[in-house]
């Protein structure tokens, strides 16, 4: 069985990457998605918030588990007895940071690789942050994010 661990912040998850799970859904037999403390970041949303919409998020998507990890994510991946990162790649401003990150990943943990998903189109310029921003300041972002999500940020904005 081919286990993939599709990491990632998801503050908040958008639909850029609820496309790349499913597309990556496709391709392996397990795929975990996996979220983190992010102290590197201003997260909008708690762990737990996080993982409670990614758990809505994976509703019906039958060989997709949602989990979280503290620590090295090589560690975790290890742990689950995988051997595969996923990763987005939206646009050339992503490579360098992807880059450097599966470089230090394989520099740890020889036997792991990162495998790269070009976005969709209709994704290529959407960020969480920038979804917030544009909550933040009235727009539409039900495009962008499921409607959970939306009524989230809302009501942490206090917009809801
Ligand atoms: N569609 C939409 N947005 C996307 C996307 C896609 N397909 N792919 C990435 N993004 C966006 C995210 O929304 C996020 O936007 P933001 O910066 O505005 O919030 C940004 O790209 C990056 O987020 P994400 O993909 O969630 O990755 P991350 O950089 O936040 O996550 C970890 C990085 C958690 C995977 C990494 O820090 C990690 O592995 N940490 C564990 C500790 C560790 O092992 N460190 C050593 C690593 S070498």
């Amino acid at each position: 069985m081919s286990i993939a661990v599709y990491p990632g912040t998801f503050d908040p998850v958008t639909y850029g990457h609820l496309d790349i799970l499913r597309r990556a859904a496709g391709v392996f037999s397990h795929v975990v998605v996996a979220t983190t403390e992010a102290p590197q970041k201003q997260c909008l949303f708690s762990l737990e918030e996080r993982l409670s919409q990614l758990h809505q998020a994976v509703e019906g998507m039958h060989n997709v588990e949602v989990r979280s990890f503290q620590g090295m994510l090589v560690d975790f991946v290890r742990s689950l007895g995988a051997s595969v990162v996923i990763r987005g790649m939206r646009e050339t401003t992503d490579f360098e940071y992807e880059f450097q990150m599966a470089l230090m990943n394989k520099r740890i943990a020889p036997e792991v690789e990162t495998v790269f998903f070009v976005t969709a189109l209709d994704y290529l310029y959407l960020s969480s942050s920038l979804v917030t921003d544009i909550a933040l300041r009235g727009g539409d972002i039900s495009a962008f994010v499921p409607s959970f999500v939306e009524d989230a940020i809302m009501r942490k904005l206090g917009k809801g």
